[in-house]
C-alpha cells in the first residue's frame, strides 16, 4: 500500500509556481462539451480527479489528448448522454456535467451521487434550479434521469450559494433560450474561471464573482484557449506549512487576492507576508501566536477547504485558537489523526478548540479526505520523528506532485510501497 514517509523538524525555504486549480479545471472541462470545436486549456493539474474528468470526455465521445500541462478537447463528435456509475463514484463533483450534457444533448443520464467523506452533499439545489429552466427529472433505479424539449431562461434564487449548483446552472442557461438571472449565487473564484471561459467561447455572461449572475443562452460557438487559474487552496497548503515549521517562501503566480482571508490570520499569527503582483514571500520562525477564530463561510469569506492546514499549524500555537466550520457537517475526521502525534484538540459539533502544545510527535496514520490528508502532512513536517501517511489516493485526488515540491524545499519526504 502506498504510503508517504516524512521526518519533521527542518525549515521550508525557496520559491514554487502554483499548480492550476481543481475546482476550476473540473467545471471547465464540463463545458468543453458544449463547445462546438476545440478547447485547449492550459496549466491543468495532473490530478486524479482530472483523469477521471478526462475519463468522462471520453466516455461522451470527445477526443481529449493531455500535452504536458496543456489538454485539447476536441467535442464536435458527442454521441452518449450518461455517465456511468463508475466514473460517478470515482469523483462526487462529476454532478458538474448534468447541466452541460442536458444543455448539449437535450437529455443527461447520472447516477446519483452519494455523500462523501465531508457528509452528506444534496444536490436537491442543482436540481431545483435545472428544472426551473424547464427540465424534467426523474430518479430512475438510483439515476437522475434529465429530459428537455428546450431549456428557458429564468429567474434563479439559489437557496444558499453553492458552487456546484451555481457552476450547473450556468452550463445549462448559455444553451437556454433567452436570459437567465442567478440571484445568491457563489462567488468564489472559480466561478469567475468558468465565466471567463464561457465568454472566450461565445457565451454572454456578466456579473460573475458578484451574487448575480446573468447569462444569455446564445450556445459555445468559438474554439477557444484558457489558462486554469491558479490553486488558491494548493496556496493556502503551502503557506500553513512553512508558517508552521518555519522558513521562507515566494509562491510564483498565485494570485494573492484570492488568499485574503488566510494571509490576514497567519500574519497575525505573526508571519511576515509581503505581496507583489500575482507573488507572495511568506517568513516565518515556526513560532506562532493564537490566531483569532477562524470561521469559514461562502467566498469572500474563509475557505472551508483551507481550513485543515491552519488548524494543522496552530496545534503548537502560543495559547488556544477556535475554529468554527459552516459549510460541512464531517470537516474534522482528520482531528483523530492529529490527536495520534500528540495534538490538544477538542471538538464540540462544529467548533474545535485547539490548544498549543511544545511538542508534536510522529505517528502512522491515515488521510480521511483530500484537505484533512495535506493537513496530516503539514502536521508531519513540523512533528520530532517520522510520519507515516496512508491512504494518499485522498491526498492524490488535488495535489499535483506534492513530495517533489515540498522535496524541493528542503522537506524530508518520500512515497513508499509496502
Ligand atoms: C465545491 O464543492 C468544492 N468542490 C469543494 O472543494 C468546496 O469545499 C465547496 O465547493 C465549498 O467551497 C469543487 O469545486 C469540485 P457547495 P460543492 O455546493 O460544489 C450544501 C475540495 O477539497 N448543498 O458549495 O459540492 C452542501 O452539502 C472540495 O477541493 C446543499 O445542501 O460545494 C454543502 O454543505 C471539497 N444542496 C454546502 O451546501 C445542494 O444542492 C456547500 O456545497 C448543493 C449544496
Amino acid at each position: 500500500m502506498e504510503k508517504l514517509k516524512i521526518r519533521g523538524g527542518g525549515q521550508l525555504v525557496g520559491r514554487l509556481r502554483v499548480q492550476g486549480a481543481k475546482n476550476s479545471v473540473l467545471p471547465i472541462l464540463a463545458a468543453s462539451i458544449l463547445v462546438q470545436g476545440e478547447s485547449v486549456l492550459q496549466n491543468c493539474p495532473d490530478l486524479k480527479d482530472v483523469d477521471a474528468a478526462i475519463s468522462i470526455l471520453r466516455h461522451l465521445g470527445c477526443k481529449v489528448k493531455r500535452q504536458g500541462k496543456d489538454v485539447h478537447i476536441d467535442s464536435k463528435a458527442i454521441t452518449r448522454c450518461d455517465v456511468p456509475d463508475d466514473l460517478m463514484r470515482e469523483m462526487r463533483s462529476s454532478v458538474i456535467f448534468l447541466g452541460a450534457i442536458l444543455g448539449r444533448m437535450g437529455e443527461a443520464i447520472l447516477s446519483l451521487p452519494g455523500g462523501c467523506e465531508l457528509g452528506p452533499r444534496p444536490i436537491d439545489l442543482h436540481l431545483e434550479a435545472l428544472r426551473a429552466l424547464g427540465a424534467d427529472l426523474e430518479e430512475v433505479g438510483g439515476n437522475i434521469v434529465c429530459r428537455t424539449e428546450g431549456l428557458v431562461g429564468t429567474e434563479i434564487n439559489l437557496a444558499s450559494p453553492s458552487v456546484g449548483a451555481t457552476e450547473n446552472v450556468m452550463l445549462a442557461a448559455v444553451c437556454a433560450k433567452g436570459e437567465t438571472v442567478i440571484t445568491n449565487a457563489a462567488r468564489e473564484p472559480e466561478i469567475v474561471d468558468l465565466a471567463a471561459f464561457l465568454a472566450a467561447s461565445g457565451a454572454r455572461i456578466s456579473g460573475a464573482g458578484q451574487s448575480t449572475i446573468t447569462i444569455s443562452g446564445s450556445g459555445l460557438g468559438k474554439s477557444t484557449t484558457h489558462r486554469i487559474m491558479p490553486d488558491r487552496i494548493v496556496a493556502s497548503t503551502y503557506l500553513s506549512a512553512v508558517a508552521f515549521v518555519g522558513g521562507r517562501l515566494e509562491l510564483l503566480d498565485a494570485e494573492p487576492t484570492h488568499l485574503e482571508t488566510l494571509i490576514t490570520a497567519l500574519r497575525a499569527a505573526g508571519c511576515e507576508i509581503t505581496v507583489s503582483g500575482q507573488d507572495i514571500q511568506i517568513e516565518s520562525d515556526g513560532k506562532l501566536g493564537a490566531i483569532s477564530p477562524v470561521i469559514t463561510r461562502p467566498y469572500p469569506g474563509f475557505p472551508t477547504d483551507a481550513m485543515p492546514c491552519l488548524l494543522a499549524a496552530s496545534v503548537k500555537a502560543q495559547g488556544t485558537t477556535v475554529f468554527i466550520e459552516n459549510i460541512f457537517q464531517n470537516r474534522y475526521r482528520y482531528v483523530e489523526e492529529l490527536r495520534r502525534m500528540g495534538a490538544e484538540i477538542k471538538l464540540e459539533g462544529r467548533v474545535a478548540v485547539v490548544t498549543g502544545i511544545s511538542n508534536l510527535h510522529g505517528a502512522r496514520v491515515d488521510a480521511t479526505d483530500l484537505r484533512g490528508g495535506a493537513a496530516l502532512v503539514v502536521a508531519a513536517l513540523g512533528a520530532e520523528g517520522e510520519t507515516q501517511i496512508g491512504e494518499v489516493h485522498h491526498i492524490d485526488r488535488g495535489y499535483d506532485s506534492l513530495e517533489a515540491t515540498l522535496g524541493g524545499l528542503g522537506a524530508d519526504i518520500e512515497r513508499v510501497n509496502d
